[in-house]
């Protein structure tokens, strides 16, 4: 067998027994889920920690974004529960992120685990130049993200999720030891549903990204851990 792949992390956008199924499937091959906040909203910290207990890293996809005392709270609950990486918005600010990360940290303090890391969510794919204009922010988007990396990264934050199309340019911009998480991955000639700035696993990781999010690819496959397998292969490969 593999080794457990550590880059991609696949991402659980299912009901709680779906979740489960897919989680005894791929223990042994995949060291990383995703948690979104569809089914963490439903299942609570449990989630977290049965996918703990098949040896499943947790990447709380909870993307939050609060006033600093509340995130502090928050990014320590939540890796308290388990989590392993945690999604904060960039534009809650600086203090924000510097709250989240003492939540880690107060976390790791408490349960003698490995410190939690945190990534900054910058401009989200959903938004297009119009609809960021409406909220008053006029810079063109990949500047805005550019200045939101920097920002997390600046802030506490261990790096930021981005679109594979961006990663060369975050790379460039932010050095080699941030996290670059990149979801919009899909295997060459793979149905790319509702994603659009795509890229395959072994050009998102050439561009720089340090790992992938793949939903589903994977969890839509007739063989999950199979589809897994052929990713984690590309990626690899692009070592
Ligand atoms: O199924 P698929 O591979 O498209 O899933 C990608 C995952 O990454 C989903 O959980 C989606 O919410 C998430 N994501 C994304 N684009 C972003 C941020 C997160 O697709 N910009």
């Amino acid at each position: 067998m593999l080794e457990v792949d550590d880059k991609v992390i696949v991402a659980l956008d299912c009901g709680e027994d779906e979740a489960l199924r897919l989680a005894d499937a791929l223990a042994g091959h995949a060291g990383w889920v995703k948690v979104g906040m569809t089914l963490y909203y439903a299942c609570g910290p449990a989630i977290v920690s049965a996918m703990r207990e098949r040896c499943l890293k947790v990447f709380l996809d909870l993307k939050l974004h609060d006033i600093p005392h509340q995130i502090r709270g928050a990014a320590q609950a939540a890796a308290t529960a388990g989590a392993d990486l945690i999604s904060v918005h960039a534009l809650g600010g600086a203090d924000m992120m510097a709250a989240a990360r003492e939540g880690v940290e107060a976390a790791a303090a408490a349960t003698g685990r490995e410190r939690a890391h945190i990534v900054g969510i910058t401009i989200l794919t959903s938004h297009d130049a119009a609809s960021v204009a409406s909220l008053g922010i006029t810079d063109p988007i990949p500047s805005e993200v550019r200045r939101l990396a920097l920002l997390a990264c600046g802030s506490g934050a261990d790096g930021i999720v981005c679109s594979p199309q961006e990663a060369a340019d975050m790379r460039a911009a932010l050095g080699e030891k941030p996290l670059i998480v990149t979801p919009g991955v899909r295997p060459a000639g793979a149905d790319i549903g509702d994603q659009s700035r795509i890229a395959t696993p072994a050009s998102a990781i050439q561009a720089g990204a340090s790992m992938l999010v793949v939903g589903r690819p994977i969890t839509q496959a007739d063989d999950p851990t199979a589809a897994f397998d052929a990713i984690s292969a590309q990626v690899r490969g692009a070592n």
